[in-house]
């Protein structure tokens, strides 16, 4: 078989199928650990260890080129997915005579490509909820809390200083993740403190100089970053799930959205339960001791990892 015949191959199809599908059964497990923090640690101090969590899982570069692999790994097993089906279909247009797909084959491996589309589905709508937000819209807002202590709202930087509010409004602003000192807002409070001291005081010229002299060292040429602080997913992401969470008209927005999520995982149990044994016979690992053991794994991890995810928005919702 020449090398582009093995690549158009149906064979070829379900082999990098297999591999791809089966990279995405470990971002699940990556993925699920990491949202499970959003039942686990709870309070303000969970909340600052979800949202520290999600800031290294944005910007660390090892787990960015995972990322990538993952987006890609999506969109190629979805792709080859369609093609093979379409290929199938070509193949035998009429079904064979006798064929008793009940008999033959279990009801989730007869719907794989419906299922996958589905999960498909929500993977954009999930995507479209959390991840379009935080990468490339300003929707979430940094990461703050109330001190007592300062009596203020704070937000704490990367570096772990922490940063006031009522500094941040006198002095600067937020942009992106950024805590920012404007120029232009710390030059006037200088420039308002100077013409103070000119105006209650009696000053000869020489004084005025020197006064003049020292206002024009102080002011500030540039806007500085004084640190990068870490968006609020944590709560965002309960937000969405929350009862409270409506639409103006009164549509329950949060209970609608933790029940998609439910139906989407049990669609993805399904879409598991048939895929996960059934990527190791794609490549070609088929041995009379192991693969009944890999059966039962992939019924086991069909169920649970699903399940997980399902408990996290229902959790969510019934604590909100
Ligand atoms: C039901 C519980 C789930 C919750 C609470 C959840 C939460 C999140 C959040 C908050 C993000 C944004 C993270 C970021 O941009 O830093 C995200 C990203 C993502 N989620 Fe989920 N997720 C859940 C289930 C799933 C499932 C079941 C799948 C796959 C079938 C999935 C696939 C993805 C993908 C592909 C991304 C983008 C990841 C990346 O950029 O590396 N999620 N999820």
């Amino acid at each position: 078989m020449s090398k582009s015949a093995f690549i158009k191959s149906s064979i070829a199809k379900k082999y990098w199928m297999a591999l791809t599908g089966l990279f995405l059964c470990l971002f699940l497990v990556g993925h699920l650990l990491g949202n499970l923090q959003l039942i686990f640690s709870t309070g303000e101090e969970g909340r600052r260890v979800f949202n520290e969590y999600a800031f290294f899982m944005t910007t660390n570069p090892a787990v960015k080129a995972l990322s990538y692999l993952t987006y890609f790994s999506i969109l190629f097993h979805a792709i080859d997915g369609i093609a093979l089906l379409i290929q199938n279909k070509k193949a035998r247009p009429i079904p064979y005579a006798y064929s008793k797909p009940s008999e033959n084959s279990s009801l989730p491996s007869r719907y794989m490509a419906l299922l996958g589309t589905l999960v498909l589905v929500f993977i954009a709508t999930h995507m479209s909820n959390f991840w379009w937000k935080m990468k490339y819209t300003e929707e979430i807002p940094l990461h703050s809390y109330y001190s007592s202590m300062a009596q203020d709202t704070m937000y704490l930087t990367q570096k772990g200083e922490q940063i006031s509010l009522n500094q941040l409004r006198m002095v600067g602003t937020t942009e992106g993740s950024q805590l920012i000192m404007k120029a232009d807002k710390v030059n006037k409070l200088i420039e308002a403190n100077f013409s103070n001291q000119i105006n209650s005081n009696v000053l000869d010229e020489d004084e005025l100089a020197e006064l003049e002299l020292a206002k024009n060292n102080q002011l500030v040429k540039k806007d500085e970053v004084l640190g990068e602080g870490y968006r609020d997913l944590h709560t965002v992401v309960s937000a969405f799930f929350s009862k409270n969470n409506k639409s103006e008209s009164g549509v329950p927005l949060g209970l609608l959205g933790m029940l998609f999520y439910v139906v989407s995982m049990a669609v993805m149990a399904f879409h598991l339960w048939h895929g996960f044994a059934s990527a190791f016979q794609s490549l070609g690992l088929n041995h009379p001791k192991f693969t009944p053991i890999i059966q039962l794994f992939g019924k086991g991890f069909a169920i649970v990892v699903p399940l997980l995810f399902a408990i996290i928005p229902v959790f969510l919702y019934l604590i909100s």
